[in-house]
């Protein structure tokens, strides 16, 4: 390693400490009870969209675990993640029902994957996987609630 390129390296290993140590994935203590239960095996789509008491579960349980980084109560749009409302935007303008659903499928799909594993990008964690913490009941409701806020709301 060359002289001039060191402060560089420091702050890159110093930042990216920063980040992690505060990225650490914390289980929400919502039970999951109120809702049929879904096994080991994560599934691909959300079985839950709609439904009150997921919506009221996923509400507890996104507060205690994703609000820190994507804002309260998933109605702000200035926090340091993005704002989760958005991720089914796009499938909300297709007319075509059929078409509809195949977005919300891949959009669930993307929503369970990036869950399960963070977002850790050139070895910086943005956001830790929540694998093993976070139990796929909850991830769902969390989901389901997130879809019950008016998207895209500007507060
Ligand atoms: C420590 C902060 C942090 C916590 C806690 C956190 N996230 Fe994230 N999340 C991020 C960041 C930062 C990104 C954006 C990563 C990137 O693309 O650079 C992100 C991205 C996402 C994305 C992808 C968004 C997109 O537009 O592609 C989803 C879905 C997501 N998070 C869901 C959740 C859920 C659900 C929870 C709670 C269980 C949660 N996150 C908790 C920081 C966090």
């Amino acid at each position: 390693m060359t002289m001039n390129k060191l402060p560089v390296t420091f702050f890159a290993v110093f930042f990216a400490s920063l980040a992690v140590a505060n990225e650490v994935a914390i289980a929400p203590t919502v039970s999951p009870d109120g809702l049929p239960p879904l096994g080991n095996i994560w599934l691909t789509e959300n079985p839950y969209r709609g439904n009150p008491v997921a919506i009221a579960t996923g509400l507890q349980a996104y507060n205690q675990a994703c609000a820190r980084c994507h804002g309260a109560e998933a109605s702000i749009n200035t926090a340091p993640a993005p704002d989760l409302r958005r991720l089914n935007r796009f499938c909300k303008r297709i007319a075509d029902a059929e078409l509809n659903a195949a977005c919300m499928r891949d959009n669930d799909a993307y929503f369970a994957k990036t869950v399960r594993n963070g977002k850790i990008i050139v070895g910086v964690t943005h956001m830790p996987p929540w694998e093993g913490v976070l139990k796929q009941e909850l991830a769902w409701a969390i989901q389901a609630f997130i879809e019950s806020r008016a998207s895209g709301r500007r507060e």
